[in-house]
């Protein structure tokens, strides 16, 4: 493979927190705080994929959407439904997206809708047992398998006895585990309320901070969760844009980063509106500067902000590919010996590019490529976007 003058190799982006049945309403409804946009434009959408032909429609929609964007890897919430996941499961091995897919667990009768939630906690560990297991029959025909991942939605949308059995679950099987932690101050105050205790507590109590678990948000975690994270090699899953919306609070990624707990990006479409890492790359910089900086005028200039580190551009380039590749165990995300070539190829015809040191001409390719800017998406060394498009017939 020659590359052009203007053109660039990249590893391709790890997207580490998204909700595949939210696409339809990216950049919808993000005025409301986060319990409202969940009860009135969240779960009513994701109750419709128990239709499987509006999922297929969806999810292949979205998984060429996340490849033609960079994005060779992707964590993905599913609904609660099993046929609709499988749907999201193909897209991703047609496609030829290396897919890690949860089938989404929601049985708490308190805090969620009649008409879109488990049966009961047992109903939902069978499924999620039937989930696993045809997982892993649809990968006998694949090049890339899809991953199953243990996926109880957040403290408020489960029962104990729900939060228990996946905990057991994820040790029986070995494998990863997503959920949201400490995301809002609501989220945050419902452990508190409901179990004494904080939700990074909790969720250990139940067995769900394994070195494989990613939790999504984090932006209201205190020191104490974040040792338990660090110590149980716990991933974060940064969602810069979406943590504007309904985070309340600015997550400190680079002190993070500096006490090297595991930390990616994240998406998560819908609370997010951008299907692009890139984006999530500029957001965490630029959320990262208003932290130190501050943002109520009226206080004095010193007092303002946190003063604390920024993100630099490597920083954030670092979680949108190895911090993900690390989360995910995968040997990905760096173009070297030993690692999946899974890589983008994207193009830049700016006239100073000759002149420019390598430092700002990094910055400046992260800070204004897209899409447009992408000619070709490689995935395990077989191009999946862009001329010889791979595309398998799995049927
Ligand atoms: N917490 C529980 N469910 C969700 C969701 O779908 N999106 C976000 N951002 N937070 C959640
Ligand atoms: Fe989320």
């Amino acid at each position: 493979m020659q590359l052009s003058n203007d053109q660039l190799l990249l590893p391709g982006f790890i997207d580490l927190h998204i909700h595949a049945p939210q696409w339809p309403n990216a950049g919808v409804a993000l005025d409301l705080p986060l319990e409202d946009w969940l009860n009135v434009y969240t779960f009513p959408l994701e109750s419709k994929f128990q239709s499987s032909d509006f999922a297929k429609k969806v999810y292949e929609d979205l998984v060429q959407e996340l490849l033609a964007q960079g994005t060779t890897t992707a964590l993905y919430f599913g609904s609660v439904h099993n046929a609709g996941n499988l749907e999201l499961v193909k897209a991703c091995l047609k496609y030829q997206q290396r897919g890690f897919v949860g089938k989404v667990v929601m049985d708490n009768p308190q805090q969620t809708p009649a008409n879109y939630r488990d049966e009961s906690a047992a109903q939902a560990l069978t499924d999620t047992k039937t989930f696993i297991n045809s997982v892993y029959e649809l990968n006998k025909k694949a090049r890339i398998a899809v991953t199953p991942v243990i996926t109880p939605r957040f403290l408020p949308s489960c029962t104990s006895e729900a939060l228990a059995g996946l905990g057991r679950l994820a040790r029986q099987y070995n494998l990863p585990i997503q959920s949201h932690c400490s995301e809002s101050d609501w989220e945050n105050g419902y452990a508190l309320q409901q179990y004494h205790q904080r939700d990074a507590a909790v969720l250990d109590h139940f067995g769900l901070l394994t070195d494989k678990a990613v939790m999504a948000h984090g932006t209201l975690l205190n020191e104490a969760d974040l040792d338990l994270f660090h110590r149980q090699e716990v991933s974060l899953a940064h969602c810069p844009i979406s943590n504007v919306y309904f985070g309340n609070a600015i997550l400190p990624a680079k002190q993070i980063l500096e006490r090297n707990n595991k930390i990616g990006l994240g998406t998560d479409i819908s609370g997010g509106f951008s299907p692009s890492i890139y984006q999530n790359i500029r957001q965490a910089i630029i959320s990262s500067h208003q932290r130190y900086e501050g943002v109520d005028a009226q206080l004095d200039p010193q007092t303002r902000g946190t003063k604390a580190p920024m993100l630099t551009m490597q920083n954030a380039f670092y979680m949108a590919t190895i911090g993900g590749a690390l989360s995910l165990h995968v040997p990905t995300g760096q173009i070297k010996a030993g690692c999946y070539a899974d890589l983008q190829i994207v193009h830049q015809n700016w006239k100073t590019f000759q002149t420019e040191t390598p430092q700002l001409r990094f910055e400046k390719l992260l800070y204004q490529t897209d899409k447009a800017n992408i000619d070709q998406v490689l995935v395990q060394g077989k191009i999946v976007i862009g001329k010889e498009k791979y595309c398998e017939n799995h049927k």
